[in-house]
């Protein structure tokens, strides 16, 4: 997802806009570029393909003390990653920083002739257009951006400036997120709230068809029909410290590490072992309402997504007679699915951005159903649209890689489900076991980091060299492999892909030979017996093989054993899942790719 920033105050614009981008990176791009405005009317623009890096070369002889200005990191949609293509745009006297689509720019662009267009970009036209009303200034910048964004289909974060009003910025929203950070003596706007931090505490997220108009020392938001909207001022959670690697190599690895703190986080206050219960605020149900729920959807993209499966597994073994769905959100926002009454859906999304997702949330709130957020970003889009949600608190998750989040979301699902369950009656006797062995996780996840992070770094030496490799795994092992295989695809570019191991006979069995490397997950338990005879098919073919395991009694001659030592049973697989985390990590480091911002992928997909 691109990333917006924006500054007027007393301070040099430039300094902000750069640090704030370099908070931003994370998210992934292809160029960048900011623009300042002196107080006589001069602006400075800066742009460059590829990483900040570039931008600060050129910066470094275009230094300026302007107070106002603009600036943006570019995840390429219209037009190929290019100079000429990144942000800021201009028309006439203002620039433009955009995130987003404008889906009718052709319709747009074919009126706007007077404009002599450089770039191939849908937010070029969007300035052309706030240009086109803004008549050199005839008219107050913010009425022209308001005018041209009632014009606009798609979405868009925008920030503008003009240099016939160098004290001002002009900042609006419309599906893309954006938050303003209130100084003093200086307001900034950035498109996540990590960019403010060390600036500001004091935020106002910005709502969808709201307009602000900033300067060092006001902030007034409208509609587009310009009703007055009164500024709620939130307090930023997080810290510097939060949004630093801390001493590790790279973010990915210092999530995975700091896991157990961040479990702790989503337990705090909403587990109590002692006398086995679970107590979830946030979805807002009353006990009769969760007495009453016969279907849960489960939404997500990605590792949300498979968050969603492998805690719709739990949920389905210790609460009666509810069935449960969980779908991708970007199939599931075109299909015309019937939603039983009596549902209600968890709205699954670590970002709260992700377009996909916030679709469906908005079609399943059409038909009247609950939602309830497992989110993580605090103030984000989805988590203030849903009817209630249970925050995962895992802290800001840079690494474009989601893993600490992955545990998080599981665990807040099964403790909703302990909730439903809680209400329904069921038998503390079922319940507890999994009470008990949620509030000892974070402890069983820091035993098996520290016991695991040297054999699993030896081994993915023998695995770097792989351009292919299966997953597997039955049962709740199943949707574990599924996001095993999602992390080294997604950081270590190998095309990587999991399969039940019931279904290896009837297709996946065929693939296996020299070209592949397997990861099978072999939980202890009832399944285990059919786990080893599949292990042994795929040994029988000359399979290399690592078995991630927490079973004394697993023996076979596979090439690697990564062996878990845990009390826990029922959450294993969520055990086993930190050793694939750490796997597509070291195999990663090993290939040399970028870890934190893998090639083509963003951290939060705020487009289609
Ligand atoms: C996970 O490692 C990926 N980066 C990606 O699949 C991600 O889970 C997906 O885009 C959903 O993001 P969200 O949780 O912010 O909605």
């Amino acid at each position: 997802m691109c990333g917006i920033v924006g500054y007027v105050g007393d301070k040099k614009a430039q300094d902000f806009l750069i640090s704030g981008l370099k908070r931003l990176e994370y998210r992934g791009y292809d160029s960048a570029g900011i623009v300042t405005v002196s107080e006589k009317g001069k602006a400075t623009l800066i742009r460059a393909k590829g990483k900040i890096a570039e931008l600060e070369k050129k910066l470094a002889k275009n230094k300026r003390d302007d107070n106002v200005g603009i600036g943006h990191t570019r995840w390429a949609t219209h037009g190929e990653p290019s100079e000429k293509n990144a942000h800021p745009h201009q028309a006439g006297s203002i620039y433009l920083v955009h995130n987003g689509i404008i889906e009718n720019y052709k319709e747009l662009k074919a009126e706007l002739k007077e404009h002599d267009f450089k770039s191939e970009t849908d937010t070029e036209v969007l300035a052309a257009l706030i240009n086109s009303f803004y008549k050199d200034g005839k008219h107050p910048l913010v009425n022209a951006v308001v005018q041209a964004l009632k014009l606009v289909k798609g979405t868009y974060g925008i920030a503008v400036v003009s240099v016939l009003e160098p004290s001002e910025l002009v900042v609006a929203r419309s599906g893309s997120p954006l938050v303003i950070g209130v100084g003093n003596n200086e307001t900034l706007v950035a498109s996540d709230a990590s960019a403010l931090v060390g600036h500001t505490k004091r935020a106002i997220y910005l709502n969808d068809g709201e307009v602000a108009l900033l300067t060092k020392n006001s902030i007034e938001i409208k509609t587009l029909n310009a009703e007055p909207v009164s500024a709620k001022v939130e307090e930023i959670e997080t810290n510097l410290a939060a949004i630093q690697k801390g001493g590790y190599d790279h973010f990915l690895l210092k999530e995975i590490m700091e896991q157990p703190d961040s479990l702790r986080e989503t337990l705090r206050g909403r587990v109590n072992a002692e006398n086995g219960t679970v107590r979830l605020g946030g979805p807002g149900l009353s006990e009769a309402e969760l007495r009453k729920i016969k279907h849960l959807i489960i939404v997500g993209c990605g590792t949300a997504y498979h968050a969603g499966l492998l805690a719709g597994y739990y949920i389905e073994k210790f609460t009666p007679e509810i069935t449960i769905e969980t779908v991708i959100a970007s199939e599931y926002r075109y299909r015309d699915a019937y939603i039983p009454k009596d549902s209600v859906a968890l709205i699954v999304s670590q970002s709260g951005e992700t377009a996909d997702t916030l679709a469906c949330l908005r079609e399943i709130k059409k038909q009247g159903i609950p939602t309830i957020g497992i989110v993580n970003a605090i103030g984000s889009t989805i988590a203030r649209e849903v009817d209630g949600g249970t925050y995962v608190h895992v802290g800001p998750e840079i690494s474009v890689a989601s893993t600490k989040a992955f545990t998080s979301q599981v665990i807040a699902m099964v403790m909703f489900g302990l909730t439903i369950a809680q209400a329904k009656g069921v038998k503390s006797s079922i319940l507890t076991p999994y009470i008990k062995e949620i509030a000892g996780l974070p402890e069983e996840i820091r035993k098996v980091l520290d016991g695991s992070v040297e054999t699993v770094k030896k081994i993915a030496k023998d695995y770097a060299k792989y351009d292919h490799a299966i997953y597997l795994g039955r049962d709740v092992a199943y949707p574990a492999a599924m996001e095993g295989a999602l992390k080294l695809k997604e950081v270590s570019y190998t095309d990587a892909n999991a399969y039940a191991f019931g279904e290896l006979k009837h297709g996946p069995l065929a693939l296996v030979d020299d070209r592949f490397f397997e990861v099978a997950l072999v939980p202890d338990g009832v399944l285990l017996e059919k786990s080893v005879s599949n292990v042994q098919e795929v040994l029988a073919r000359g399979g290399h093989m690592i078995v991630v395991t927490n079973s004394d009694e697993f023996d076979l001659p596979v090439e690697s054993v990564v062996k878990i030592t845990t009390s826990m049973k029922l959450f294993a697989p969520l055990l086993m899942n930190l050793v694939m985390q750490l796997l597509a990590y070291y195999i990663t480091v090993d290939k040399g790719y970028n870890v934190d911002q893998p090639r083509n992928l963003a951290k939060s997909v705020t487009v289609e």
